[in-house]
């Protein structure tokens, strides 16, 4: 296999998709490659009681209903829409569908300000044009055109960021399921065959949400993925993808579990603070998602590998974590020095441990952002 930055998620997993399908015997909807209960078990892992013969880890950590609406929706009629905070986890999740229902989770249109009508139906090859005119040969198709065509699930990231005009072009692939090509005089339309659907994910901080259309919001199924604040799983997800941050940089280095306890405790505390806080300017700007957390962890590994010693540390993960959070000043440096001196102060006190490197490397961050 070529070397890629980052697979998707049907090569990463491609030996593992490959074995579920051969022991799968459950009834497929349309030319799905999975059935609905094997999807569901590659993203959530599985357990004893499905009495498969090898363990298949869990790779998107939340509730299983989310998991199941998500499915479901994707075998009826409608679009599935993800919608959350930043970094819960959605185009991960959309991934893992998309790779687990059709082998194929790269047919993606990234909704932006500049995305247009053409991205989502179909462009022209103008120098074939001009060579051979206009036909089917000189015509390039959209990712969702190229799903349509398959029978095969399309994504669509980052939903409400696109205008209006692109949102209406989708209503009506969602509704009719087809593209017509007035440009070309026979061959002039394009169905959707059985199994097309899209996954689109949408940013509950972009706003744009509530401004969807009601035609639109009729076409799509919602399933809202909240924050993990569950520590548990938490823990899992951020073990989960350090291990894989290692893999993926070849890095040899220890991170003591103790540090990731200080971590999760650290987002914990500034979520709580967060929570309580009745004005914007005393909330962090970040989501403090889950990924965020990994974020951090991924600067402080990197920032320990290239410069550091061959085991992560406590000041180089407090570093980490202010110089990640701290995007506005004032206002985000002064969030966090009132947490460093009211909560990681004392706490350096009491407990000691990795606490101490924590409150001195977070004090130094701090002094030099200031
Ligand atoms: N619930 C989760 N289970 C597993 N991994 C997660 C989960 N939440 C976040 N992650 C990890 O965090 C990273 C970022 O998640 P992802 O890009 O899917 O977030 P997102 O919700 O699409 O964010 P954005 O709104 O910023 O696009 C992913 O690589 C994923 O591995
Ligand atoms: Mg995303």
């Amino acid at each position: 296999m070529t070397e890629m930055l980052r697979a998707p998620a049907e090569v990463k997993y491609a030996e593992e998709l490959e074995w579920l399908e051969s022991v799968d015997d459950g009834p497929k909807p349309f030319s799905w490659r999975l059935s609905p209960r094997m999807v569901r078990l590659f993203v959530l892992g599985s357990e004893r009681a499905d009495g498969l013969d090898r363990e298949i880890p869990q790779k998107w950590f939340g509730d299983r209903s989310f998991v199941e609406r998500a499915i479901v929706t994707l075998a009826s009629d409608r679009g599935l829409l993800l919608i959350g905070d930043p970094g819960t986890g959605k185009s991960w999740l959309a991934e893992l569908l998309a790779a687990a229902i059709s082998r194929n989770s790269t047919l993606v249109v990234q909704g932006t300000a500049g995305t247009t009508e053409d991205h989502i139906k179909y462009s022209w090859n103008v120098s074939m044009v001009i060579a051979k005119g206009q036909s089917r040969a000189s015509m390039i198709p959209s990712p969702i055109m190229t799903a349509m065509e398959g029978g095969v699930i399309g994504r669509f990231e980052e939903l409400t960021r696109s205008t209006s005009d692109v949102q209406d072009a989708l209503i009506s692939i969602l509704s009719e399921k087809y593209v017509s090509i007035p440009e070309l005089e026979d061959d002039n339309i394009v169905f959707a065959k059985p199994g097309f659907s899209i996954i689109a994910t949408a940013n509950s901080r972009d706003r744009g949400v509530n401004d969807l259309s009601s035609a639109l919001k009729r076409r799509f199924n919602f399933v809202r993925i909240p924050v993990v604040t569950n520590k548990k799983s938490e823990a899992e997800i951020v073990r989960f993808r350090t291990e894989e941050l290692l893999r993926r940089h070849n890095i040899e280095l220890e991170v003591p579990p103790t540090l990731l306890d200080v971590l999760l405790q650290s987002f914990a505390d500034l979520r709580a603070a967060s929570a309580a806080a009745t004005s914007d300017d005393e909330k962090l700007e970040s989501a403090l998602s889950t990924a965020e957390q990994i974020g951090v962890l991924e600067d402080a590994i990197l920032h320990s590998t290239f410069f550091g010693a061959r085991s992560l540390d406590s000041q180089t993960l407090a570093g980490s974590l202010v110089g990640s959070l701290a995007r506005r000043s004032p206002e985000d440096l002064a969030i966090l020095n009132k947490y460093w001196h009211g909560v990681v102060e004392p706490r350096s006190k009491d407990q000691g441990g990795e606490w101490d490197g924590f409150l001195e490397g977070g004090r130094q961050a701090i002094a030099t952002l200031s």
